[in-house]
C-alpha cells in the first residue's frame, strides 16, 4: 500500500521506517494523529463540525453538556456539598462540551460555581489555542497538555471520545497464534504489514481478561488505553470518572463476527479502512474496550458504578423531557431542535452506540440519577 497523506509526515514516517526496519502500527497512529504540527490532531485544520470530517454530540447540541452538568450537580449535592471541588475533561477538543457544562453550572447554580475548579487537559495545542478563546469569559478554568500534568482531583473527570482516539496496537491470530502488526517498506517504498512476536503486556492483557480470540481475526489491543485509567485512578482522590465513547465490553469486541476489528479513518464526513492514505489529514479511531478500563481501572483502586448507553443516560437525566417541551413550542425552530436532540438517543446511531463507563473512588455506596433505568444486560452490557 502506498502511503499518501501530508508530505512532511509520510517522508518522516518512511524515514522513520527505514531507520528502525519496521514499527509498531500503533507507533505509526501514534505519529498520523500527534506528531507535532503535521499529526491530524495536532494541526490546525477544521477536524470536528461540519467543514471537518465529523460530528460529535457537544456539537450537536449544548444539552448533551447540560445534561452531563446536571449529572455532575447532582454528584456535587450528594457528596461534595459545600466543598472545592475540580471538573476536568480530558481531551476536550475545541471546547464546546466544557463550555456548555460550564456553562449550565454557573447560570444555573451559582453558587456551586463558586466552589468549582475547572480543567482542560488537551494534548492538541491547536486545540488548546480554540478553547481559550471559546471559554475567555470564564476566569475558573486552568489547561494542561498532559494528562500527567493533573493535580490531585477532588471531583470529577470525564472525557468524550478521547479513548478512541488513543494509538492502538493492531494483532492478528494465525493458526491459533496472536502476533502483533508492524509496518515496514518494500522495493518500492510502499507499505507492507507484517507480523511479530507480541510483547508481554498484550499477552498478559488477553490472559488478564480472559480473551478467546477466534483464529484469522484482526483486531485492536490498547496497552496505552490502560495506562491512561490507571494514570487516572491515581489522580483522582475522592470521586467520580466518567468515560462517553464507541465501543463494547471485551465478549463483544472480539466476536468472530467482528473478525476485521474495529480500527476506521473518517475524512470529510466519509469513512474507510485504508489507514496508510492522506496520513495526518483523515483521522484513526479505534472501539473502546470498557472491559479493560473497568477491570485495569478495580486493579488501580476504582470501583466500577454503571455502564450504560447515552440513551438510557440522557433520557434519565431529563432529555425526554426537553423533547415534550420542543413538541409543545410547536414552531419549526423548535422542531428542527427536536430532531437534534433525537439523534442523540437513536438506537443503532448514537444513542446505542455511545457507552457511558462511571467509575468512582472513595465514594460510599455511590448512586446517580444518569443510571436508573439502565439497558437489559446482553453481551454488549457485560463488562
Ligand atoms: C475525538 S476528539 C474529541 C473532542 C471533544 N471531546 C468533543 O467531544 O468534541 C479527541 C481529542 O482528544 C485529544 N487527545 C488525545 N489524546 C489525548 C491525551 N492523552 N491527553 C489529552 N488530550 C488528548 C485530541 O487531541 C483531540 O482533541
Amino acid at each position: 500500500m502506498k502511503l499518501s497523506g501530508k508530505t512532511e509526515l509520510v517522508e518522516y514516517i518512511k524515514e522513520f521506517i527505514t531507520k528502525k526496519g519496521a514499527i509498531s502500527f500503533r507507533d505509526f497512529m501514534e505519529i498520523a494523529l500527534y506528531y507535532p504540527y503535521y499529526g491530524y490532531y495536532t494541526s490546525d485544520k477544521d477536524k470536528i463540525g461540519g467543514f471537518g470530517d465529523y460530528f460529535t454530540s457537544s456539537e450537536l447540541d449544548p444539552i448533551f453538556g447540560q445534561l452531563l452538568a446536571k449529572q455532575f450537580i447532582e454528584i456535587y449535592q450528594r457528596y461534595f456539598d459545600k466543598q472545592q471541588t475540580q471538573i476536568v475533561e480530558l481531551g476536550s477538543g475545541k471546547g464546546y462540551l466544557l463550555h456548555d457544562v460550564i456553562r449550565y453550572i454557573k447560570e444555573s447554580y451559582p453558587e456551586i460555581y463558586q466552589n468549582i475548579k475547572f480543567i482542560s487537559v488537551e494534548k492538541s495545542d491547536y486545540h488548546r489555542q480554540l478553547q481559550k478563546e471559546l471559554l475567555k469569559d470564564f476566569d475558573n478554568i486552568e489547561y494542561f497538555p498532559d494528562i500527567s500534568d493533573l493535580p490531585k482531583i477532588k471531583g470529577i473527570i470525564y472525557s468524550n471520545e478521547l479513548f478512541d482516539a488513543i494509538p492502538t496496537h493492531m494483532i492478528k491470530v494465525r493458526d491459533g497464534k496472536v502476533y502483533e502488526v508492524y509496518l515496514t517498506l518494500d522495493k518500492e517504498d510502499e507499505v507492507v504489514e507484517i507480523e511479530r512476536e507480541i510483547f508481554k503486556e498484550i499477552r498478559r492483557y488477553i490472559e488478564d481478561l480472559s480473551i478467546e480470540l477466534p483464529d484469522n481475526i484482526t483486531t485492536e489491543i490498547n496497552i496505552d488505553a490502560i495506562k491512561v485509567i490507571s494514570m487516572l485512578a491515581d489522580k483522582l482522590e475522592k470521586g467520580f470518572i466518567f468515560t462517553i465513547d464507541y465501543g463494547y465490553p471485551s465478549r463483544e469486541l472480539y466476536k468472530p463476527y467482528r473478525n476485521r476489528g474495529t480500527l476506521i479513518c473518517y475524512y470529510k464526513h466519509t469513512y474507510n479502512e485504508n489507514y496508510y492514505q492522506n496520513v495526518g489529514l483523515q483521522d484513526i479511531t479505534s472501539h473502546v474496550n470498557f472491559s479493560a478500563l473497568s477491570y485495569y481501572g478495580e486493579k488501580s483502586g476504582l470501583k466500577t458504578v454503571g455502564f450504560t448507553d447515552q440513551a438510557h443516560f440522557l433520557v434519565n437525566l431529563g432529555l425526554a423531557e426537553e423533547l415534550n417541551n420542543l413538541y409543545e413550542k410547536g414552531d419549526y425552530k423548535s422542531y428542527e431542535r427536536a430532531n437534534r436532540l433525537k439523534t442523540l438517543i437513536l438506537p443503532k446511531g448514537m444513542g446505542e452506540k455511545f457507552k457511558i463507563l462511571i467509575q468512582s473512588k472513595n465514594i460510599e455506596n455511590p448512586q446517580l440519577e444518569g443510571l436508573k433505568i439502565t439497558p437489559p444486560q446482553t453481551d454488549r452490557y457485560k463488562l
